[in-house]
């Protein structure tokens, strides 16, 4: 057998996985770790320089006021939903220690395609992700509805023309994971 030379960047690389979020438990990356990832993911390729992306970070209480406005959210449009399904909604950001809002300011621009600012903000994500695996932690890139309903966005802070690319949830890893089956690269790779 051929000995493993990898590094640990490529390990990490090649075993990364997203843990279901109830695997994702305490304790969170601490104040210089959260800088620590969010400086690398702000190192991310974005044509134009730009910056069409903003990190928001949702820690202890403030996991529990978001929670509080997508459960208000949800319970105007599901009245009839008991106790126990509101608080499904009410926990939603507060089931890791850490989540951290991938925000994209994609706009029109000139010169630069909106969607090439989109690309940048889901490399950011990524590179959050990677960050956090880097640092020891693991992390599960979310968007759920309450991505994509504009009263939970205004609420927590977005501008009109702003969009969720995730909620990153971040932790420690509570029990090993299975990895799922991944895409062939015969099924996946042709060459020119
Ligand atoms: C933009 C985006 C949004 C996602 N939103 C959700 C989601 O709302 N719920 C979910 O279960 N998985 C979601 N996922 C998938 C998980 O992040 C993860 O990729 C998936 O569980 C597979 O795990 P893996 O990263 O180990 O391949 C999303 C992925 C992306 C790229």
């Amino acid at each position: 057998m051929m000995p493993d030379t990898s590094t640990d960047a490529l390990r990490l690389l090649k075993l990364r996985k997203s843990p279901k979020i109830f695997d994702i438990v305490a304790p969170g990356p601490n104040t210089a770790e959260i800088d620590e990832m969010l400086t690398i993911a702000s190192r991310v390729p974005d044509h134009g320089k730009l910056a069409p992306w903003r990190f928001v970070v949702f820690e202890g209480a403030g996991r529990d006021r978001a929670g509080a406005v997508i459960a208000e959210v949800f319970q105007k449009d599901v009245p009839e939903a008991d106790a126990d399904r509101v608080n499904i909604e009410r926990t939603r950001l507060s089931r890791a220690p850490l989540v951290v809002a991938v925000v994209s300011k994609a706009a029109p621009h000139v010169k630069i395609p909106e969607w090439e600012q989109l690309l940048s903000g889901a490399a950011a994500c990524t590179l959050l992700v990677l960050a956090a695996n880097a640092l020891g932690y693991v992390a599960t890139w979310l968007t759920e509805w309450y991505a994509y309903d504009v009263r939970v966005r205004t609420a927590l802070g977005l501008a009109a023309d702003e969009r969720i690319v995730g909620f990153v949830h971040i932790g420690t890893l509570a029990r090993p994971q299975e990895d799922r089956p991944r895409p062939a690269l015969a099924d996946i790779v042709t060459r020119f």
